[in-house]
């Protein structure tokens, strides 16, 4: 099959231009509906100023995610028509099952629906009260699925990534001193499992180095205890390994996700991400006895072992997907167009998170907007800011998302004030990224004249998503 071939070994000329050109044709195309400002300022009314409650319609260019919003090849789409939908051992999943073995050398593999329901699955069974799961950060839905079931779940990020001076390449790593002692302190039979998310998403979408995965698998073993990846962007993650670890250099992305697996125990996969499809996940382990503990519970709550929350058709895409991101020019694309756009903005004096990581440009509005206080909410500002003159789409990661009432009800803010622009994969071109750094004039222009919101109607959990605001 052609997708089989597209892995190389070296980068091609493309790399020796200034132009960052697409690395691919568009051959079918879906518009998009020039709101004015005007009608923006009137949707974002009509929205409470909560971007989550836009239409999509009413967006210009949304950066909200980069998870299930990528772009399928022409090869997936052949592969989605033929998708076998056959309830036990379809062609489809002996194809997904040997990508996904092939890669990660994992012999077990079962299928969900999505991230969080491998998630669900895993850390259900290896959790509950007493027990307690340490990463470099867990991502939210890890969060909430090992807090759920009554476990402690501790990030301890690389010191570097509190450092906004440091222009360390990996400030995604792990703090691999601080795990040594927390499994000595904690003692193997209360910990749920150490898990290495790479990119670091909440950490500002920092990669991970091999040698801190070396580290934290060598760590693990003497303690004797689970190591997890947590391997959604595992392809953006290997990029950064081949161009600032030593050593890396003429090995394959591919090569280099295929060494990270062999580190740990298992990993757990949204394929939503780097496998380039819309919808899907996975659970792949190294143990038996493991894995069947947890097949019991994907047949109860995602479906039978050979689809789990999956239909023949994503099994299919992710298959290719799984192959087709680790291509040398769509990497080199990817990685080079995010920070091209980080670049850009922190050349314009936007205060970014930096080093730039693979999917997304994390903003510190806190700096940005000085003028605003916490409980006003500066990264909400810069959403609406960027809704409003843009019509772009962004994610309010600070006090929105993060803060708590203490028991005054006074806010407990998030440690930083973050906004993300995740880019979709192989969805946007170079002109309309040039367009967001454009935007990008106007909202440091009007920067002092920016006002901060007032929350008029939150729910009790995970009010980021639906809460309704007013400017200030
Ligand atoms: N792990 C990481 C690191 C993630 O970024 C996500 C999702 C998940 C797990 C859960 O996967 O959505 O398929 O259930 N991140 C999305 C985001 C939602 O916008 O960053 P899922």
């Amino acid at each position: 099959m052609s997708y089989l071939r597209l892995v190389r070994n070296f980068d091609t000329i493309i790399m020796e231009f200034k132009t960052i050109i697409e690395p691919f044709k568009i051959k079918s195309v879906e518009s998009i509906h020039m709101s004015t400002e005007q009608e923006r300022i009137a949707y974002l009314e009509k929205a409470h100023y909560n971007p989550f409650l836009l239409k999509s319609q009413e967006v210009i260019i949304d950066l909200l995610t980069d998870s299930g919003t990528s772009a399928m090849s022409n090869e997936q789409w052949a592969g989605i028509m033929r998708g076998d939908e056959s309830y036990a051992g379809a062609k489809s999943w002996e194809r997904l099952e040997f990508e996904i073995n092939d890669l990660t050398g994992y012999p077990y593999i079962l299928p969900t629906h999505q991230g969080r329901a491998a998630e669900h699955i895993l850390y259900s069974y290896l959790g509950g009260a007493g027990k307690t799961f340490i990463s470099n950060t867990h991502f939210d839905t890890t969060r909430a699925n090992i807090e759920f079931n009554g476990a402690t779940a501790i990030d301890i990020p690389t010191p570097a990534a509190k450092d906004r001076n440091s222009s360390d390449p990996f400030k995604g790593n792990l703090d691999t001193t601080k795990l040594d002692s927390l499994l000595a302190e904690t003692g193997s039979d209360n910990i749920g499992a150490v898990i290495l998310t790479v990119t670091n998403n909440s950490g500002g979408g920092q990669p991970v180095s091999m040698q801190n995965a070396i580290d934290v698998s060598a760590i693990c073993k003497k303690h004797n205890v689970l190591f997890i990846l947590d391997c959604c962007r595992i392809a953006e993650n290997a990029y950064f390994i081949r161009h600032f670890e030593k050593g890396y250099e003429s090995v394959t992305y591919r090569e280099i996700a295929e060494q990270m697996f062999s580190l740990a125990d298992g990993a757990i996969m949204s394929a939503k991400k780097d496998a380039l499809v819309n919808m899907g996940g996975f659970l792949a382990v190294r143990n038996e006895a493991l894995a069947e503990a947890c097949t019991s519970l994907l047949i109860i709550n995602e479906g039978f072992s050979t689809y789990g929350g999956l239909s023949g058709r994503d099994m299919e895409a992710i298959a290719i997907g799984l192959r087709e991101v680790f291509d040398a020019d769509y990497l080199n694309y990817r990685i080079k167009s995010t920070r091209y756009l980080g670049e850009h903005m922190r050349e314009k004096g936007v205060p970014v998170i930096y080093p730039i990581g693979g999917h997304a440009v994390y903003v510190d509005a806190g700096l940005l907007y000085p003028h605003i206080p916490t409980d006003q909410y500066p990264g909400q500002a810069l959403v609406c800011e960027l809704y409003k003159i843009g019509g772009i789409r962004a994610v309010e990661i600070g006090s929105v998302m993060f803060g708590k009432y203490d028991e005054d009800q006074k806010l407990v803010p998030a440690p930083i004030e973050l906004v993300r622009l995740a880019i979709p994969r192989r969805v946007y071109t170079q002109s309309h990224i040039d367009y967001v750094i454009e935007v990008f004039d106007e909202i440091i222009r009007n920067a002092k004249n920016t006002r901060g919101l007032r929350i008029t109607k939150e729910p009790k959990f995970l009010r980021h998503f639906t809460a309704h605001f007013e400017p200030m």
